[in-house]
């Protein structure tokens, strides 16, 4: 989508998300201005398994997506009758959670006339890159400029992926095994931290976590843009497993602290090797991996090119960046039917 060649009038666009945990609602103008974004998060309920329940995510979705719905109005000063159009997370994602969003995003459309629009969760994770808030104290900040090399790390994801424009996507690699999140949430596990295992590993980490006393593995997949992790917790489950049988006590921390630096390292190096090589402008670094501190840190002191990296409150998910993306799509003249059904495995490759 060449950004001079289409017209953009002025549009606002409920978004809703259910892909996951989160239920989620927001309203977003013109594909930049968060005028409301609404989040309940299951993360406590799901806490004692260790994980996400599937079944249990679906009811939690049910019970609060017309609340969150409403608020995310309310907030925004606004009736579905001010809206432009109605869009809502098809996939990737639990099918059970995607579906509870989409039927709210049906019903809705059905009642107000209003057009609907599916969109992929990866593709709204990049747009959380364009989002700041209306009315909010700070600048607009400035839009990252194409070609724009972006790093995708959630719980089920990690892609490299080239953007030469709006909308269009060079699929570069991806993990082989574990998502970066997902060895967060592993490892985190493994040494007796809770779930989720990303903010868990931060925080013991910034407690006092040494990375200098144990060097765990990188896989550098030399010659592809392709990421593995597997090994990485392998490695570190193998330590544990050995102090445990020696009976010692189990330095959390510093394993954590290690842990960390080599998931960072690999992301960091990688993802500026494909900045180089394929001439991006620009860095973008989105999903619920992005929140890391450490992450970040190093994409900031360590990049020649502008970085840009969502506000933590957007870096997991939600539902502004998905009426963001909304927006986006609203001016390329995209309209789901009414038909249209969940896509639990749909890979950005395939938009
Ligand atoms: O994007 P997201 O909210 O949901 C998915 O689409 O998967 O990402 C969730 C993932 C979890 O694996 C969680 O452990 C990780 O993001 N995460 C973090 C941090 N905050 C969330 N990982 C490392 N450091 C963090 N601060
Ligand atoms: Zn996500």
């Amino acid at each position: 989508m060449a950004d001079q060649q289409i017209s953009k009038p002025d549009c606002r666009i409920l978004g809703i998300e259910s892909s996951c945990d989160e239920t989620a609602a927001a309203v977003v103008e013109n594909g930049r201005a968060i005028l409301s974004n609404v989040v309940a998060s299951q993360v406590d309920l799901h806490a004692q398994y260790g994980g996400v329940f599937p079944e249990v995510a679906s009811r939690q979705h049910i019970l609060a997506i017309y609340p969150i719905i409403e608020q995310a109005l309310r907030e925004a000063h606004l009736n579905l009758s001010d809206l432009d159009g109605i869009a809502v997370t098809r996939g990737p994602g639990l099918p059970g959670s995607l579906v509870v969003g989409i039927n709210a995003a049906k019903g809705l459309a059905i009642g107000s006339g209003l057009p609907l629009i599916g969109v992929n969760h990866l593709e709204g994770h990049l747009y959380s890159a364009w989002l700041y808030k209306a009315n909010g104290e700070a600048d607009i900040p400035a839009e990252p400029e194409f070609p724009l090399l972006a790093l995708i790390v959630s719980g089920g994801h990690t892609e490299l992926v080239l953007m030469r424009d709006h909308l269009t996507y060079e699929h570069l690699g991806a993990t082989l095994d574990d998502a970066a999140g997902e060895a967060f949430d592993k490892v985190a596990r493994l040494l007796g931290l809770p779930y989720p295992g990303g903010p868990a590993i931060q925080k013991v980490v910034l407690a006092g976590g040494d990375p200098s006393g144990t060097q765990f593995p990188r896989a550098w997949l030399e010659g592809t843009w392709n990421f593995s992790f597997s090994g990485l917790k392998t490695a570190v489950l193998r330590v544990v497993r050995d102090m445990e049988e020696l009976g010692a006590e189990i330095p959390v921390a510093d394993f954590a602290a290690s842990f960390q630096e080599a998931v960072v390292e690999v992301l960091v190096v990688k993802t500026l090797q494909a900045a180089k090589k394929f001439e991006a402008k620009a860095i973008l670094v989105a999903g619920g991996v992005s929140a890391n501190k450490a992450l970040r840190e190093a994409f900031m002191t360590r990049s020649p090119l502008p970085v840009h990296i969502p506000p933590i409150s957007l870096c997991t998910d939600n539902a502004a960046m998905i009426a963001g993306l909304g927006c986006f799509r609203f001016w390329t003249g995209q309209r789901d039917s009414l038909d249209m059904d969940v896509l639990p495995n749909w890979p950005l490759s395939e938009i």
